[in-house]
């Protein structure tokens, strides 16, 4: 099922070469803490080249129904009306997260420390997904939880009346955990301490101190030590969102598959905290440079440029890389599947509890059309013969779960045989413009009618 709706089937056939200019969307992790902050600032926060993918318009729906006046002027643009620190009103509707776990974990610690209550919803995908890992923080903060076993949605916040700061260690590399600790720390008095002993990205600090609020960052023995001092008055911001890295993987990695293409995706974000795909590419062999580099908005932007690459070689991604790019292992495991030899992908526990299970969804698919997969509860490995040996022919199971959907349909493209996906609906919430930027680049992608 896609997240909102009938399933819609795709076939991607072997075509090509990719050429051209990739324009790929906004960065979502930067739309929803934009949309986030600006709700929380007092005045007029301007947002341009905003993600108007699904999870984001979920988010901004959200913000409008705790009191913040969010305006879509069209093009990316938009304006959010802050009612500040602690000014969030009661919802009085269910707020419904869709399919986003950042969605719904960041807003539930930006309302844990005002006094309200609100209940949260999302789709199949995420109302399997854990929110303890959420919730046990903000029950420091003197907030309640009441969900489903297992700490599941639907979920209701029963925000603290009175907060207390708090000092958290994360147990687990999450940014979602540590951005939702930061927003509660913004309604409570005295200091806020979040340390995460492997950094993640960082741009709930970044746009922390963008807004005007007291932040600092240390590395120490225990980890990145982050300090935030509560209740400031946020300036509102003029936030320019950079393009997607995680979006510009997918017609990065189609590029250095697909004989004979040269793609240019300009103007990425290669945040140090979200670039470890790159890397790991050019590590492999990859033709893959970066071209114009310069500064935006205070993170490092380049013009990515990919060729085709078939002398492509597996590697062992160092483990300590995972946080920056966490969202990429099922492309990765893609380009893996057509260099030469073993790509061994160790340290990511966290691949089970995304969207879907990514390993279990990537294995299973791959192994369907044609390659060997092993896999064990934080590691999988990819066993890649080399390019243009995929098999392909099988239809893979996207379990809710855009990421799933737009690797395999690249599968498809450099396969020997086409390959399908049961759902491509769920490419909607991240990148809502996949099918026609990869036709117009050349690849051969249908929808299929379902009864065919
Ligand atoms: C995100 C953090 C990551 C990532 C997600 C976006 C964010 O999740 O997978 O797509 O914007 O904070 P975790 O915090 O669960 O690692």
């Amino acid at each position: 099922m896609s997240a909102h709706g009938t399933p819609v089937p795709m076939t991607a056939r072997p075509a090509g070469p990719l050429t051209g200019t990739a324009e790929v969307p906004g960065d979502k992790s930067i739309s929803h803490r934009a949309l986030i902050l600006g709700a929380l600032s007092v005045g007029e926060t301007r947002i341009t080249g905003l993600l108007e993918g699904q999870d984001v318009l979920d988010t901004a729906k959200a913000m409008r129904a705790f009191g913040a006046e969010v305006t879509d002027h069209g093009g990316g643009e938009w304006s959010v009306h802050g009612v500040g620190v602690g000014g969030f009103a009661e919802p009085d509707t269910v707020i419904d997260c869709g399919n986003s776990g950042t969605g719904v974990r960041l807003i539930m610690g930006a309302m844990a420390t005002s006094p309200i209550t609100a209940t949260f919803t999302g789709d199949a995908s995420l109302n399997k997904r854990p929110m303890a890992r959420v919730t046990d923080p903000l029950a420091l903060f003197g907030a309640q939880a009441v969900g489903r076993a297992g700490g599941r949605l639907p979920m209701t916040i029963v925000g603290a009346a009175e907060p207390v700061p708090v000092r958290y260690t994360t147990p687990v590399p999450s940014a979602q955990v540590k951005s939702a600790v930061l927003l509660a720390g913004l309604n409570a008095p005295g200091q806020t301490v979040v340390i995460e002993t492997e950094a993640t990205r960082d741009h709930t600090e970044r746009m922390l101190a963008g807004f005007g609020a007291e932040i600092t960052v240390e590395d120490s023995d225990e980890g990145r030590v982050i300090t935030l001092t509560g209740q400031p008055e946020l300036r509102p911001q003029e936030i320019a969102v950079p393009r997607d890295p995680s979006s510009a993987a997918f017609p990065v990695c189609a590029a250095l598959i697909v004989p004979g293409s040269d793609v240019l995706v300009p103007g990425i974000g290669l945040n140090p905290t979200r670039a470890g795909l790159f890397t790991t590419l050019r590590e492999m062999g990859a033709d893959l440079t970066y071209e114009n580099e310069r500064e935006e908005g205070g993170e490092p932007v380049a013009d990515l440029r990919a060729r085709y690459s078939p002398d492509m070689t597996g590697i062992a991604v160092p483990p300590e890389r995972a946080a920056s790019m966490i969202d990429e292992y099922p492309i990765l495991s893609v380009v893996a599947a057509n260099a030469t030899g073993r790509t061994e992908m160790r340290g990511v526990k966290e691949l089970r509890v995304k969207e879907s299970d990514r390993i279990e969804a990537m294995a299973t698919g791959l192994r369907a059309n044609g390659v060997t997969v092993e896999d064990g509860a934080d590691w999988w490995i990819v066993e890649g013969q080399g390019p243009g040996t995929v098999a392909g022919g099988a239809t893979a199971a996207t379990h809710l779960d855009h990421r799933i959907a737009m690797s395999f349909l690249i599968l498809g493209m450099a396969a020997q045989n086409p390959v399908s996906v049961d759902d491509a609906g769920p490419i909607a919430t991240s990148f809502p413009i996949f099918e026609g930027l990869m036709a117009q680049l050349g690849a051969q992608i249908e929808r299929r009618d379902r009864a065919a």
